[in-house]
């Protein structure tokens, strides 16, 4: 047994260690916001919070995670309210199919925290997610917005 705390709730989890944690917060857990795209840590779909820093959960054992905070983007709004990068995602009309949009914010989430105001360069350098319908212009200008929010 794993135990691994998620959005602040302690779930114990019968997987193999070697699990990634994509599969537990999906499969275990049943938090299914967290997405699925290429497996091998390039796309970013499943982007999810350990410890505040943004991680790709396809690539990480899920005892790597053990013992740490995990957030998905079911815990990112607080209180009823949306965490400001939804707000700003909503007010852009920033999603097409949505797919990638989960990770994407997990990972913009984590870089607001470490650069408030970010710079285009500093976008461009620090998300590194895939958006196949082509989404990054507006990501851009959502991720001002909410720096700026
Ligand atoms: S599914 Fe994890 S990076 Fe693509
Ligand atoms: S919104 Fe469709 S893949 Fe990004």
């Amino acid at each position: 047994m794993i135990t691994l705390t998620i959005n602040g709730t302690a779930h114990e989890v019968d997987v193999e260690p070697d699990t990634p944690l994509l599969w537990v917060i999906r499969d275990a857990v049943g938090l299914t916001g967290t997405k699925y795209g290429c497996g091998i840590a390039q796309c970013g779909a499943c982007t999810v919070h350990v410890n505040g820093e943004a991680v790709r959960s396809c690539s990480l054992p899920v005892s790597d995670a053990a013992g740490k905070q995990i957030t998905t983007i079911e815990g990112l709004a607080a209180d009823g309210k949306l965490h400001k990068v939804q707000q700003a995602w909503i007010d852009q009309d920033v999603p097409q199919c949505g797919y990638c949009q989960s990770g994407m914010i997990m990972a913009v989430t984590a870089l607001l925290k470490q650069k408030p105001k970010p710079t285009d360069a500093d976008i461009d350098a620090a998300i590194t997610n895939i958006c196949r319908c082509g989404t990054y212009q507006q990501i851009r200008a959502a991720v001002h917005a909410a720096a700026n929010a």
